[in-house]
C-alpha cells in the first residue's frame, strides 16, 4: 500500500529523487518502483533505466558498446590492477578521475596519475569508494576557466542545452559551477539523444565536455533522476510543462497500449 492511494495505485510515477541510504533500503525503494512497474504503472524513468545510469560503469559500457564518444573508463576490485592502470596512464602523461561509483553533485571526485606534471597516487580505496576503483582518463579543460554542457533530453529529443562553468575542473551546480545558456547544436542534440537512447530513459540530464582541437564531443554522464533548478534559470523553455507532457502523452499511452495488447 503507497501512503495517500488507500488500495488504489497511481496513475504515474514521476521519479523526482531517490534518497540515499543502506544497500537495503535503496533495494527496497528501488523494488518498489520496480513493483509499480510490473502493476502496469508508467514510471518515468523507469527504475532499470535508473539503475543503469546511477551505476557509472554501467552507463560507461551503453555508451561505449553504442559506440558514443566516451573516455577510456575502468572499474576493478582489485587494488593491485587499479594501481598498474594509474601507473600505466601516468607514464602516458595521462591523468585519471576517480570517482564513487554511485556518486553525484561531482561530491568525492578525485584526479589521480599525472596531474598538472606531478604524479598523484591511489588514494586508498574503502575510504568512499567502497573498495572499488570506477577510473575515466581526464580531460583537459581547452579554456580558462573550463565548462562542461548540460543537455536535457525529454521522450528522445534533446530540448535545452546550458554550460556550467567553473574554475575548479569539477563543473558541477552543486560544486559552485555558474550555469549559462548554451546554444543546443546539432553535434550536442545528436549526442545527447544517443546517450539518453543507449540508457533507455524517457528523459536524461547529459553532460558532455569538449576536448582536444578536432577531437569529438565526450559524453561523460547520463542522469536518470536529473534536477534542472540550474537550466531552467537560463532557459526560456519550460521544462516541468515539457516532462509531463512526455509523460501522460507519451508514456502513459505506451503503457496502456502495452496493457491491451497483452
Ligand atoms: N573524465 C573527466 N575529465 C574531465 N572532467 C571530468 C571527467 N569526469 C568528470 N569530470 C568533471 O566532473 C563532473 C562530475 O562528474 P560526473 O561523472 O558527471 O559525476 P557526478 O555524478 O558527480 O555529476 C563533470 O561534470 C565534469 O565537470
Ligand atoms: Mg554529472
Amino acid at each position: 500500500m503507497i501512503p495517500g492511494f488507500g488500495r488504489e495505485l497511481p496513475d504515474a510515477v514521476l521519479v523526482r529523487g531517490i534518497a540515499g541510504g543502506s544497500f537495503e533500503q535503496v533495494t527496497k525503494r528501488l523494488g518498489v518502483l520496480h513493483a509499480l512497474r510490473e502493476l502496469g504503472v508508467p514510471v518515468y524513468n523507469d527504475a532499470r533505466a535508473i539503475e543503469r545510469s546511477v551505476d557509472k560503469s554501467m552507463t560507461s559500457l551503453l555508451l561505449h558498446a553504442a559506440r558514443i564518444p566516451t573516455p577510456p573508463t575502468w572499474a576493478t576490485e582489485s587494488p593491485a590492477e587499479a594501481q598498474r592502470i594509474v601507473m600505466r596512464e601516468s607514464a602516458a602523461g595521462h591523468a585519471l578521475v576517480l570517482k564513487p561509483l554511485f556518486g553525484s553533485q561531482g561530491k568525492g571526485l578525485q584526479r589521480v596519475g599525472a596531474v598538472s606534471g606531478t604524479h598523484q597516487p591511489l588514494p586508498p580505496l574503502d575510504a568512499g569508494f567502497g573498495a572499488l576503483a570506477y577510473l575515466q582518463r581526464f580531460i583537459a579543460p581547452l579554456t580558462t576557466p573550463g565548462y562542461d554542457w548540460r543537455v536535457l533530453v525529454i521522450g528522445g529529443r534533446a530540448v535545452t542545452a546550458m554550460r556550467r562553468v567553473s574554475s575548479h575542473w569539477v563543473h558541477n551546480v552543486a560544486q559552485g559551477a555558474r550555469c549559462e545558456a548554451a546554444p543546443l547544436t546539432p553535434d550536442l542534440a545528436e549526442l545527447a539523444q544517443a546517450a539518453a537512447r543507449a540508457l533507455e530513459m524517457d528523459y536524461a540530464g547529459v553532460d558532455l565536455m569538449p576536448s582536444a582541437e578536432g577531437a569529438p564531443i565526450q559524453v561523460i554522464e547520463v542522469n536518470g533522476v536529473a534536477a534542472w533548478q540550474g537550466l531552467q534559470r537560463v532557459t526560456s523553455f519550460n521544462i516541468a510543462a515539457a516532462i509531463v507532457a512526455d509523460l501522460v502523452d507519451r508514456k502513459c499511452a505506451a503503457t496502456a497500449n502495452a496493457e491491451r495488447r497483452a
